[in-house]
């Protein structure tokens, strides 16, 4: 989080006073006096005006089992949302990493701490995501190939990245993708003419889904989880 956002969040100052109290040297983070409002606070980092400490930053993460029907977004008009599962305050600071369509199920990370949240979404990083899928067809062996060269989807310009497909039985597999396409899963299995029945996301980079979590339950993501992403 921006510092002059954190500074005006955690005490009755706006941002713009936050701007003049950082201006005027009043603002160390981990005992260094800092000037710049944009300065990035991380998790563990102690803000203190004049000396005294503002509080600990600590940034929330969780994993959640997502259940049918619910969309992946802080507030819809239509539907339930994700959001309305946790049982915490400040629910309007928490964010999805990565939605899922309303009818997929499975691992959902949701955070307050946006750059963690920018980490795990962004292109560039490739983070892998594995999903379960059962299919209407049969799977059949050329679609690793062809998943694994890349495949292009409708309306877009380029083709998929190289992902992993590992078939279970005819018609189930695991899918591992690095993008986040809109409705990638199910496109990809479209072009091949086939049609995903049932889809869950079971892993994010190496977080795994935790078996005891029921549907619609959540827990804290523990700190050896968080240090693998
Ligand atoms: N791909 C899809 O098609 N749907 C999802 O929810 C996630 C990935």
């Amino acid at each position: 989080m921006r510092l002059d956002r954190y500074i005006a969040s955690v005490t009755d100052y706006s941002r713009s006073e936050a701007k003049i109290l950082l201006k005027a040297g009043r603002i160390t983070v981990d005992g260094l006096m800092q000037r710049s409002p944009a300065f990035a606070v991380e998790s563990v980092s102690v803000v203190a005006f004049d000396g005294e400490a503002l509080r600990a930053v600590a940034y929330r993460y969780f994993m959640l089992n997502k259940p049918e029907g619910y969309v992946c977004a802080n507030k819809d008009r239509q539907h339930l949302t994700v959001m309305e599962l946790l049982e915490e305050d400040n629910l309007q600071q928490l964010h999805v990493a990565g939605r899922l369509d309303i009818d997929t199920t499975g691992l959902v990370l949701i955070s307050d701490d946006g750059q963690w949240l920018h980490k795990v979404t962004s292109p560039r990083r490739r983070c892998k995501k594995t999903y379960y899928v059962e299919t209407v067809e049969p799977i059949g062996d050329h679609y690793i190939r062809q998943f694994s060269s890349g495949i292009m989807l409708d309306g877009e310009k380029r083709e998929t990245l190289p992902a992993e497909l590992v078939l279970i039985d005819e018609q189930s597999a695991r899918l591992t993708i690095t993008e986040g396409k809109y409705h990638q899963v199910k496109r990809m299995f479209a072009a091949m003419g086939n049609r995903v029945d049932c889809l869950r996301r079971i892993q994010i980079g190496s977080i795994v889904l935790d078996s005891k979590l029921q549907s619609g339950e959540y827990r804290s993501l523990t700190q050896q989880e968080l240090s693998s992403l």
